[in-house]
């Protein structure tokens, strides 16, 4: 029970990496408002939640629209009198969007990685200010931290906002007790939306413990900086990825 009693929203959280923090937010205590724009997805993870004895119902929130924001985090103020965390999870890949060299393809990858984070961080920390504090855990990517050649531009620039936006928005948030950190998932299966979708084989030998990792393991990493054991950590990275970018 290592977040009992906590208001969470976790977006993305109809598919994937979202789902297992929604999951094992909600075996810790947390009540849990899963958001996405995926419904029928995000009212399936919210009912499984209830069915295991736990608290959750679905919120429909496209993380690139301000208004959506301010709607999903009043409504969780309104039901639950605060809001203690929020994870940023949601997250096209690169595949997505192709072309390397489309501009268009660019933004909507920022907008949906990047600028998502800081609509959403904004509202989230001025709620949170208000009943004394929090924690925000944003999902960037090992890809935040290193470049590639094969990887899409859009998709390292947007990782690698989330990460040093992460650490601005620790600096201007900590007075109001709001924590804010990373974390840089490694190589997992391929995201749902990503057209390359497989078992990403070619990574095992390239990655120090010889495997992809799982959403649990990523969502482990997230629960410890949400919880009160991280109270001090903020403007922190946390790297889950079996040593890929340690060598
Ligand atoms: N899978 C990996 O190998 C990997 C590695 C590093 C980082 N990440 C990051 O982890 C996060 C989750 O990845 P995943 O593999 O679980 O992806 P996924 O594709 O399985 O799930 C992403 C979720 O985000 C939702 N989403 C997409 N656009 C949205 C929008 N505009 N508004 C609200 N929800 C939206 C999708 O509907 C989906 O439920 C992403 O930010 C991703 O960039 C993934």
């Amino acid at each position: 029970m290592r977040l009992k009693s906590k208001i969470a929203i976790v977006t993305g959280g109809a598919h994937g990496m979202g789902e297992a923090e929604a999951k094992l937010f909600a075996e810790h205590g947390a009540t849990v408002v899963v958001a996405d724009v995926l419904e029928r997805e995000g009212e399936a993870v919210a009912a499984a939640i209830r069915q295991s004895g736990g608290q959750a119902r679905f919120a429909r929130l496209d993380v690139t629209d301000d208004a959506n924001w301010t709607r999903v985090i009043a409504d969780a103020v309104a039901a639950h009198g605060r809001l203690d965390i929020l994870v940023n999870n949601a997250g096209i890949s690169g595949s997505t969007v192709g072309d390397h060299d489309d501009v268009a393809g660019w933004q909507r990858i920022l907008a949906v990685n990047a600028t998502s984070v800081y609509l959403g961080t904004r509202r989230a920390a001025a709620a949170m200010a208000k009943s004394g504090g929090g924690a925000i855990v944003n999902i960037s990517s090992i890809m935040g931290i290193v470049g590639s050649a094969e990887g899409h531009p859009g998709y390292h620039a947007s990782k690698a906002a989330v990460r040093n936006y992460t650490k601005t928005a620790a600096c201007r948030y900590g007075p109001q007790r709001v924590r804010v950190n990373s974390v840089h998932p490694g190589y997992l299966p391929a995201m749902l939306n990503a057209t390359n979708a497989g078992t990403r084989a070619d990574k095992i030998p390239l990655t120090p413990l010889r495997r992809t990792g799982t959403p649990l393991e990523v969502a482990y990493g997230v629960l410890f900086l949400a919880s009160d054991e991280a109270s001090f950590i903020t403007g922190a990275e946390l790297v889950i990825d079996g040593g890929y970018i340690a060598q």
